[in-house]
Order: C-alpha cells, then structure tokens, then sequence
C-alpha cells in the first residue's frame, strides 16, 4: 500500500507503518501546500492527515482513485468533507481517546484558572520587575468556588470538563441538543439562553459544523453576564472572533481564553493586546500521553484497514460496507 503522512508525529508509531508499506513521510516542519499534497499524494491508498490538512472532495479527486482511507490525526475532523469521502467510498478515521479528552479538559481549566486569577498578566509583571512588595490589591481577581460553569456541547470533552468542576465548587450548566440521559445528575441542562445568562465561565466543547459556525456572536455574547468569561478549546470558527473584540472591549466580558482561532494561524491583532485576553496555540491536546496515544491510535486504524479489519475509530461507518476496493 503507498501510505502518505502529510507531516512526521511524535512518537516511533510511524516505523510500524514501514513494514511491508511504500511510506512517504513529509519532511516539511509545516503544513503541505496543496500543490505538495497533490503531487505527493498522487496514488496514495492511505493519508495520514494533520487538521492542518484541508481535504476536500477536489483533493480527494487529486489524489485519485486508489484513496481508500484517510486516517486524521486530532479529534476534530471538519478539515475533511466528510460527506465527499463518503460518496467516493472512502474511509476516514480520528483519534478520540480518555488521553485527549484529560488534556484538552485540564487545558481548559488551566485556562480558566489563569484568568480568574491573572496568573498571565501577574507572571508578566513580575518577570518585569513590578513587583515592589506586598499590596492589597494588586491583581485582583475572582473567586472560582461558588461560580456557575456554562458548557456548551456535553460530549466526551465537554463531560471531563464538568468532572473536574465537581472539586472546584463550581456549578455546571450545560447545553446541548437533547438533555443527556447520561450526564451526572448534579449537571443542569438548560437552553442555550439560560446558560449564557446564568454562567459566570463559558467554556465551548462543540465540534465545528454548519450549525455552530459563528455560534458565539454579538447576539449570543450580549446574552453573557457582565463580566463573564469565555473559554474556547473547541474551534476557533465557533466564535465570531471580531464580535468577541467588540465585546471584550466595551467592558461587558471579563476575559476570554483561546486555544483556537477563527482563521488559524492568524490572529486578530486587538486580542494580543488585551491584557484580560489569554492566547495558546492550539496546544490544548499537546501532552505528551495525547499526542502519542492520538499516533498510536491514527496508525492503528491504517495497520487494521490493511488487514482488512474494520478500525475501531471510523468517523464515517455506514461507508465501510461500500468502501473503495
Ligand atoms: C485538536 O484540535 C484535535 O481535534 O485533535
Ligand atoms: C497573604 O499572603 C496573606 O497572608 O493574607
């Protein structure tokens, strides 16, 4: 099988993918172009995408009819048309595990911690040479215990997220389309308007579709208390990044924590300058024990589809009953 890996991760999964297979491994310490990734995708069986990877039904086309799976490394796989892949009977895998669901869940908090206690900020002032002793009220910022969490989108990370508030004192809302019969019962569904005007943190959980693009916008951030703040582990086009600029800067949020962006890598410029404002980089699966797990788990759907085994982790299963041949 010609396996192509759009760009080398970590862990020593990818030798097991050497046995017997035509591997080309990206040697690039970036995303392929999409001229790269047709012409060196040309033929491919396999792909082994990043979510920096764009793969459309034209991509797939370009790459020919011998593509049969495309094994995604991340959770998220809106960087892949699903839909295309499907009529053209083509698999496509993701990596979901416990390890990714703890990372990006503690990401979250870790975020949300580092603005309720301006832990960025203060870090910064101090390194600089600010601290002069001892004030009462420098770097105030708020109590955690006995606030109200909102979390939009209960699903495998948004649950672990819930969890972890139970030895906060923190209250959980949650929203999503149905109530979950599953859910503690110490987490309250509500509606969407209920949690944004209830919660004192919003943290996003929802994958990126049609139906949560620019879900977070000035109509839904107007709905916010004052003072609230937003955390956003999910995708970055979940939130209209310019209407969250107007709302940060007329003082009605409090802060708000981005892992992810509305047009990645590029940032909008007044979030860099906000002090209130925390930006990672899209790192909030970025442990260890993730990403290796998330390798083992994208090379293992490519060892299973080559034996002929249904991989345990198929985004799309009602096409593997159609599958390319
Ligand atoms: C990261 O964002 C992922 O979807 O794994
Ligand atoms: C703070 O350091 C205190 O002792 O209150």
């Amino acid at each position: 099988m010609k396996i192509v890996v759009t760009r080398k991760i970590p862990g020593n999964f990818l030798e097991k993918l050497k046995e017997g297979n035509d591997v080309w491994i990206s040697s690039f310490d970036r995303p392929l172009t999409e001229e790269e990734l047709i012409s060196n995708g040309k033929g491919a069986d396999v792909l082994l995408s990043l979510l920096t990877d764009h793969i459309d039904g034209e991509m797939m086309d370009a790459i020919g009819p011998n593509l049969k799976l495309i094994s995604n490394y991340a959770v998220g796989f809106d960087n892949i048309d699903v839909e295309a892949a499907k009529s053209r009977g083509i698999l496509v895998c993701n990596t979901p595990s416990d390890d990714v669901n703890e990372a990006v869940a503690e990401h979250t908090w870790a975020l949300l911690m580092s603005l309720s206690r301006r832990i960025v900020e203060a870090n910064y002032a101090t390194k600089n040479g600010a601290y002069k002793g001892w004030e009462p009220d420098i770097f105030l910022g708020t109590t955690i215990s006995g606030k109200t969490l909102g979390i939009i989108g209960l699903g495998r990370i948004g649950t672990m997220v819930a969890k972890k508030a139970q030895g906060m004192g923190v209250d959980i809302l949650y929203t999503k389309r149905n109530p979950d019969p599953e859910a503690n019962s110490s987490f309250k569904f509500v509606s969407m308007d209920e949690l944004l005007s209830q919660s004192d943190f919003v943290s996003l959980h929802v994958p990126l579709t049609d139906e949560t693009r620019h879900m977070i916008n000035g109509n839904t951030l107007s709905k916010m208390k004052t003072g609230a703040y937003l955390i956003n582990t999910a995708r970055g086009p979940v939130v209209d990044e310019h209407e969250l600029v107007d709302a940060l800067r007329s003082g009605h949020l409090g802060g708000a924590a981005l892992d992810v962006f509305d047009n990645e890598p590029e940032i909008n410029p007044e979030l860099i300058g906000m002090p209130n404002v925390i930006l990672t980089p899209h790192i909030a699966s970025a442990t260890h024990e993730a990403r290796n797990k998330m390798g083992e788990m994208a090379i293992n759907a490519i060892i299973d589809f080559a034996s002929d085994r249904k991989p345990s982790n198929l985004v799309n299963n009602d096409t593997w009953d159609n599958r390319r041949k």
